[in-house]
């Protein structure tokens, strides 16, 4: 039984992780404000604002064999690096691909070149999410020399995807409300690469227990757009009808590429410089032990879980009254 503490624990990664290492028999604690969500049932909570001085003065003294840091904040992680370090046996910095400077490349593996890192006293913005997760590698290695693995994700996804990118389109073809809007993005192929929450979790926790140390990407396998809506209409038993959207169009119809509101989720933008996005080396992942279940596994487990709750506004994506308006201008 190993002794982890997370720096986090109250969001969708954090409490998996935290539910999955309870479940494997290690003791927990989960050290957060507690204004995101609960702490995981299991875990000992330990309310703290990171901001304040004291802040990590409910966990000092205390050995740790593995430390887990979620933080974007800079100066979070370098307050949690000096009180903690000195106590700690193992620490992953969870990161993200988004550290790269550029996404350009397909196939870029971890030494690809980085933004440049966000100092701890300058203030953060969610524009400069790159740069302060730089920051945090960099104040977080700057402490702990090697001795720190710096777990890279690219697209998470799952059953309870707080930004609803992973579950539109599985529940929309569950919706089962008229033909599907699907896009088209023939001779400019886009690709998806989602790694599920629960095989992440469970990277972290053997990775960061067996002493990994150094930047790992921790990518789903890369697959074409295409190829992934189909997986989402088949997880969702759809055989309705599509109605294929021109890319081209999405800038006229004030349609926005990726996340977010009135969007097509998972739809990259066009350009070169996303050539390489969701294309990224996932080879030192996979020998490190990252195993990853079928992309239609994770859709099938969200539209099982989900469509339940579906109430119709997705966290991404058209509306179901957006939805027929770009329907009614394709004819
Ligand atoms: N979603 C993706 O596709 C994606 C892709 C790449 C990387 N990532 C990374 O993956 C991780 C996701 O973690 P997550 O799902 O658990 O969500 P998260 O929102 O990153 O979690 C942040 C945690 O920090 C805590 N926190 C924030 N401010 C605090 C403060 N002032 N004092 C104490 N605690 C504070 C929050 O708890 P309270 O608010 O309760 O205090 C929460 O538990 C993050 O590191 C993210 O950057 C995500």
């Amino acid at each position: 039984m190993a002794k982890i503490l997370i720096l986090g624990g109250t969001q969708w990664l954090g409490g998996t992780l935290a539910r999955q290492a309870l479940d494997g028999g290690h003791a927990v604690t989960c050290l957060a404000r507690g204004a995101s969500g609960a702490f995981p049932e299991g875990a000992r909570s330990v309310v703290a604002d990171r901001d304040a001085a004291d802040a990590y003065a409910g966990v000092a003294g205390e050995r740790w064999d593995l430390v887990v840091e979620l933080t974007r904040f800079p100066a979070h992680a370098r307050a949690a690096v000096e009180a903690l370090s000195p106590a700690a046996e193992h620490w992953v910095f969870v990161s993200s691909c988004s550290v790269y400077a550029s996404h350009a490349r397909p196939g870029a593996a971890e030494s690809d070149l980085l933004l440049p890192a966000l100092e701890s006293d300058a203030p953060y913005s969610d524009e400069k999410y790159g740069e302060a997760k730089v920051g945090c590698e960099w104040l977080t290695v700057a402490s702990r020399g090697n001795a720190v693995l710096l777990v890279r994700p690219g697209l998470i996804g799952g059953p309870g995807d707080p930004s609803g990118r992973s579950t539109y389109w599985p529940l929309r073809f569950a919706a089962g409300r008229g033909p599907v809007l699907v896009p088209s993005d023939t001779g400019d192929q886009r690709y998806v690469q989602i790694v599920d929450v629960r095989d992440l979790a469970a990277f972290i926790l053997e990775a960061g227990l067996a002493g990994r140390s150094g930047p790992v990407n921790a990518v789903g396998a890369e697959m074409p757009l295409g190829d992934v809506l189909a997986s989402a209409a088949s997880a969702a038993g759809y055989d309705g009808a599509t109605v294929p959207y021109p890319l081209a169009a999405m800038a006229d119809d004030g349609v926005a590429p990726w996340a977010g509101p009135r969007s097509l989720p998972l739809v990259l933008p066009a350009g070169e410089e996303y050539a390489g996005f969701a294309r990224r080396s996932d080879q030192r992942a996979v020998r490190w032990g990252l195993v990853r279940r079928p992309l239609a596994a994770t859709f099938a487990d969200i539209v099982g879980h989900e469509a339940a709750l579906d109430d119709g506004a997705p966290r991404a994506g058209l509306t179901a009254a957006e939805e027929r308006e770009l329907l009614a201008k394709r004819g």
